[in-house]
């Protein structure tokens, strides 16, 4: 088939970044604490205003954001901490990296954290670390309800819902922290980047000092003197900041956004409404509650036999269309079974079942109604192949 969508191109950035760029090369102010009111510092405070946020820290990576936000819960050696186990091998890395020990939840055919055995293993916790894998948002009334419950802190890692709202509210502003991506295939995309935010003052001058302002730079930050002044040189210095050159390249595509949450959502829904009619298909709903901001779609193959799923994926691919099993490819870095340097080992079938049928394609939010059209089509055309073949 002509005219392959290319599911790998992010979104141009806008024409608006340029000047801003070019005022950046022409003084070398690459700096976030060079000057007062930096690029960093807009964005933060943009970025803040639009997720509804009392404050936001931009740090180099969203695994940045999550390690700040463990660090400054202060658990303590070999804390505990929740985490799906269908999430991006970071997440995991990142308790690892705060000292602490990753203690994996059960997903379920829905990608979401499976609620029995999130209760199951509550009680053994210190910490809580929400993964929205992929955007999919797991229950957050049961989670923050039990949390309460049991006085657990809540991280989100936003990673990839930025834009997705629960019950009207953003999902990032749920927990104590909320950690956002601006990795190239994300909503928002400086190549690399993060955010990180609270509402907590106590909690954000600690991640601030802690993301590396040194000596007095924490005067070029929102948040409260008081505050900065209560862990002024108490706390490490892990430099995790981000640049100018990054921020203004975000907060060129911030008025954008929307505008990318809705073609994202439209993108899937279409996707999704032509892959369910194939009996071999399951696209898993959504909760009522959510509004999901998607940059890319997941279904799960049934009544394939696992040669069936090998050739599937062979047979797309060579059609041109990027289609990933999660469980299937060798050190796929969401299998959490390729996490070797996890101090726990895990056997999880409802997560590995999951897994071992979960396909995955991006829909970059500048894909027209066409190029999501064909994807489908290509999609069930490879599935037609298999059985074909199989029934022949
Ligand atoms: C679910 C999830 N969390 C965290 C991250 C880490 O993001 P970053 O690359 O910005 O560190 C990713 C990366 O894609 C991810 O998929």
């Amino acid at each position: 088939m002509n005219n392959i969508p290319n599911t790998s191109q992010a979104d141009p950035i806008p024409e608006t970044a340029r000047l801003e760029i070019e005022e950046l090369l022409s003084t070398g102010d690459l700096f976030r604490y060079t000057n007062e009111q930096s690029a960093v510092l807009n964005l933060e405070q943009n970025f803040a205003l639009r997720i509804g946020t009392s404050y936001a820290l931009a740090v180099s990576s969203c695994s940045a954001a999550l390690f700040l936000a463990l660090k400054a819960l202060n658990l303590g050696e070999k804390a505990r901490v929740l985490i799906p186990a269908f999430t991006f091998g970071a997440v995991p890395s990142a308790v690892v990296h705060a000292n602490c020990v990753p203690v994996l939840c059960e997903c379920g055919m829905d990608y979401r954290i499976d609620i029995d055995d999130f209760l199951c293993k509550l009680e053994s916790v210190d910490a809580v670390l929400i993964s929205h894998m992929r955007g999919h948002t797991s229950d957050m009334d049961k989670i923050l309800f039990h949390c309460d419950r049991l006085e657990l802190p809540v991280i989100e890692d936003a990673a990839h819902s930025l834009g997705t709202t629960w019950k009207g509210k953003n999902i990032g502003t749920f927990g104590q922290f909320g950690c956002f991506s601006f990795q190239s295939y994300k909503l928002l995309n400086s190549g690399e980047g993060g955010m990180l935010v609270t509402d907590d003052p106590d909690y954000f001058a600690k991640v601030v000092v802690m993301s590396g302002a040194y000596e007095h730079n924490w005067k070029k930050h929102q948040g409260e003197k008081e505050f900065f002044e209560k862990w002024q040189n108490l706390l490490p210095l892990f430099n995790m900041r981000l640049n100018n050159l990054s921020a203004a390249i975000v907060n060129a595509q911030l008025p954008y956004l929307n505008q990318r949450v809705e073609n994202g959502r439209r993108n899937h829904d279409i996707t999704a409404a032509k892959l369910s009619g194939s009996e071999w298909i399951h696209v898993p709903e959504k909760f009522e509650q959510e509004a999901r901001a998607p940059d890319s779609i997941q279904f799960n193959l049934i009544g394939l036999t696992p040669p069936e799923v090998v050739q599937f994926c062979d047979v797309i691919n060579a059609m041109g269309i990027k289609l990933q099993i999660f469980g299937l490819s060798k050190d796929n870095a969401r299998a959490y079974w390729n996490w070797d340097f996890l101090p726990e080992k895990y056997n999880l079938p409802k997560t590995r079942e999951m897994l071992r049928n979960a396909c995955d394609v991006r829909l970059p939010a500048r894909l027209s109604l066409n190029d999501c059209k064909n994807i489908a089509e290509m999609i069930l055309e490879a599935l037609r192949q298999v059985k074909n073949d199989v029934a022949a």
